[in-house]
């Protein structure tokens, strides 16, 4: 028997410290995370230089209870994986930092991970293999891209926003509505109790061939609609009826459904998809899923989605697919750097 591989991955990409403890790609033994919502929220969004020095004050604390949870010593682990890009150049440093650090002071291989690659590792985390061709969605706070999936190594990319990610738009909507940040969950919640039909938000599907997206007018559609209801004097943003607002909530979040999987048939069609693939933050939203199980039910595609507890950023997928580059030998050295763009 080969001997098990346990892998220590690290993830400070954006507001959340993360590290866990992944066996062989699969065997979740530790996952940690502290978020920063809490400092963030009163901005609306993620202020870099709040992120970096909470990430400052976490790292530590957060590796080291990622090694009490998995009953583990430092020994114990045979390489040490960090997501290096894309991201806050301010936060990633200091994951990057850390992650060279213990590489260093432990003699261990150093493992360099693409973050939006890990959110689609998270999808393929309990899978011995995929039916491939495989076409993988990627929704998050930043990102909103296609790919075509070959592994969990390669992917080439088919097509992604062309302005606001899916998330932002959330959570910009969200700030328009006055509801609280992160505005993906806050939207979700709003929404179930409106009419997802009550507004015909636009569906911005670009040139007919495209497999791009654009969010930025949706987003400013929710504001003219909602700056109209003031102008005819119905009522004021602020004010407006929590009717009002669940029905804002359910159209928007409708029209941003209908696009990701109307573009994800498109490319799955385009490749002749027989896996399809979702993760990211806006991965956990229940009316997404929803959408994509049923657009791969009737189109005979096997969908693949990240648990809900790995949709968001987190450390697990980062040493899951960490063993994949374990196994093909694929290791960085001490000259990593942060990555802002990937
Ligand atoms: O993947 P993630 O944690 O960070 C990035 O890599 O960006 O994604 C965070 C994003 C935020 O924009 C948040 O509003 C959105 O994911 N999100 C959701 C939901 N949960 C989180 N969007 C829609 N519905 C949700 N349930
Ligand atoms: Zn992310």
């Amino acid at each position: 028997m080969t001997k098990a591989i346990n892998i220590l991955g690290i993830e400070t990409s954006c507001d959340e410290t993360a590290a866990a403890i992944v066996t062989d790609g699969r065997d979740i033994r530790s996952s940690v995370v502290a978020s920063q919502v809490d400092i963030h929220q009163r901005f609306g969004g993620v202020v870099p230089e709040l992120a970096s020095r909470a990430h400052m004050e976490a790292i530590y604390p957060v590796v080291s209870q990622a090694f009490e949870q998995a009953g583990m010593e430092t020994g114990d682990i045979d390489a040490v994986a960090i997501a290096n890009q894309p991201g806050l150049t301010v936060a990633l440093m200091v994951g990057v930092t850390a992650a060279k650090a213990l590489a260093f002071a432990l003699d261990k291989p150093l493992i360099a991970i693409n973050h939006i690659h890990a959110h689609l590792q998270s999808a393929m985390i309990q899978q011995e293999s995929i039916d491939l061709p495989a076409v993988a969605l990627v929704v998050s706070g930043g990102h909103t891209s296609l790919y075509d999936c070959e592994s969990p190594l390669d992917l080439t990319l088919m097509g992604s926003t062309i302005d606001d990610a899916a998330g932002e738009a959330f959570d910009k909507v969200a700030s328009i509505l006055n509801l609280p940040y992160p505005g993906g969950p806050s939207i979700e919640k709003t929404a179930r109790e409106g009419d997802h039909k009550a507004i015909n938000f636009p569906r911005s599907m670009l040139a007919k061939d495209s497999l791009d997206f654009s969010f930025s007018g949706l987003k400013t559609a929710v504001l003219y609609y909602c700056q109209g209801q003031d102008m005819k004097g119905k009522s004021q943003v602020p004010s407006m009826t929590a009717q009002q607002i669940a029905d804002i909530a359910a159209s928007f979040q409708a029209a941003v459904v209908d696009v990701l999987v109307a573009k994800t048939k498109r490319a799955a069609e385009r490749i002749n998809a027989k896996t399809a693939l979702l993760g990211g933050g806006v991965a956990a939203n229940s009316a997404l899923r929803g959408a994509l199980k049923e657009m791969c039910g009737k189109t005979n595609i096997k969908l693949l989605i990240a648990p809900k507890n790995l949709c968001t950023d987190n450390a697990v997928m980062v040493a899951s697919l960490a063993w994949h580059k374990y196994k093909a030998g694929i290791f960085a050295d001490l000259t990593l750097e942060p990555k802002a763009r990937a």
